[in-house]
């Protein structure tokens, strides 16, 4: 492939923790060229120098877009600095990814939208699971009615660490599942009721966990569980539907999804409890999925949006969609669990219909997409 020919010329911005992830993924992702990381911090900078050849480096936003080399930047800082950095990158010009979550208000989420629209920029949001063979089998799965009807989800992503202190578990946590949420269920959740608390941060009221559960219009359920103060390392999703099961374990090295031909089907007219509901116990199935790193097809995702002008299957709606979700679970814990609305600016079912279209495999460069041995989990 003429890669130099046909490269996005890129930056990444913030090269911390994942960070680090995001800049090795872009120096790797076909259809990138890696030309700057940027990062306050001059000690991150320094290893980036030395991991990546041919990456320049500064503490300066304004050099990358002083580059007209440059059009589309990843950034990867801190939550609260997400919305002001993407703000600056559309208004000059440049094609977007942002980590998740998109920003921090649904209000700053909708200009960035509205900005990237308005440009005709690319606007995508990392929420990586999307990406992911699993989710995209189990996806493909549900569309074709294998599960039969889908009655409800749950969702765990728990472990120790890392306690962070510029945004609660909920926030830092809940993006992924919430987005899963959506992708799966093919629309957002009309309402949502939590229950968080704090125990490490009190003066600053920082909730370690969260319990959530979002309801959608038919009746349908998700429930997450997030902390940082935890045990254990899950990654797990289950889903329940009328005539199978399927489970999604991310912390298995494979068989990471297993399909389950068990199911509990009503009897109408029956005379006796015993007989009143029957239970199918049958084969559990793990089908092959493509070793392939999610990030990666993440990132070549973005850059071929780029490049073909078309929607990403995380853009900005959808990752407004999700803050509209988190606002809502935010409400509702400050509340004591009372179920909170979730707010409809009339761009949320348009998500929705735009990730149940999009779900389908093939819009992403994924088939032979470069093999990365250690492959980082979502947080
Ligand atoms: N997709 C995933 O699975 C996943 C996993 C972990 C984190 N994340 C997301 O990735 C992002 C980064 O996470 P992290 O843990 O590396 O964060 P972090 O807080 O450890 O690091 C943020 C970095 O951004 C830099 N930074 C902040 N403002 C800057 C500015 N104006 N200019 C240049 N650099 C600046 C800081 O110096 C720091 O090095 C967050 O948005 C987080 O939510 C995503």
């Amino acid at each position: 492939m003429p890669r130099l020919m046909t490269a996005i010329g890129m930056a990444v911005v913030g090269a911390s923790g994942w960070g680090q992830n995001v800049v090795r993924a872009f120096y790797l992702a076909r259809g990138s060229a890696l030309r700057w990381v940027c990062d306050l911090n001059p000690l991150l900078l320094t290893g980036i120098e030395q991991r990546f050849s041919g990456v320049r480096t500064t503490p300066a936003f304004d050099r990358l877009l002083g580059d007209p080399e440059v059009r589309a930047i990843a950034i990867a800082v801190d939550a609260p600095n997400h919305h002001a950095l993407a703000k600056r990158a559309l208004e000059a010009g440049r094609h977007v990814f942002v980590e998740k979550p998109l920003a921090l208000t649904a209000t700053d989420a909708d200009e960035l939208c509205a900005l990237a629209d308005r440009r005709g920029l690319t606007l995508m949001v990392g929420h990586l699971l999307l990406y992911h063979p699993a989710v995209e089998r189990a996806k493909a799965l549900l569309d074709a009615g294998d599960l039969g009807d889908v009655l409800y989800l749950y969702a765990q992503r728990v472990n120790l660490g890392i306690v962070r202190q510029s945004e609660n578990a909920w926030l830092s946590l809940a993006p992924h599942d919430v987005a899963v949420a959506i992708h799966l269920f093919g629309e957002c959740p009309i309402s949502v009721s939590a229950t968080g608390a704090t125990y490490l941060q009190r003066d600053r009221e920082i909730q370690d966990v969260a319990f959530a559960t979002l309801r959608f219009a038919d009746g349908r359920l998700a429930h997450l569980h997030v902390s940082w103060l935890d045990p254990h390392k899950r990654r797990s999703l289950t889903v329940v539907g009328t005539r199978k099961m399927l489970t999604f374990d991310d912390t298995l090295p494979d068989e990471k999804l297993k399909i389950h031909d068990r199911a509990a089907v009503p009897r109408p007219g029956h005379t006796t409890y015993a007989e009143g509901v029957v239970v199918r116990v049958g084969d559990v199935l793990s089908p092959f999925l493509p070793g392939v790193e999610p990030l990666l097809v993440e990132c070549e995702h973005f850059v071929a949006c780029v490049a073909s002008g078309s929607r990403p299957r995380s853009d900005g709606r959808q990752g407004a969609a999700v803050v509209r979700v988190l606002e809502a679970g935010a409400r509702s814990m400050r509340a004591g669990g009372t179920p909170v609305q979730v707010a409809s600016d009339g761009s949320m079912n348009v998500a929705a219909a735009r990730l149940a279209e999009g779900s389908g495999a093939g819009d992403a460069k994924q088939d032979g997409g470069l093999r990365v041995p250690a492959t980082p989990t979502s947080t």
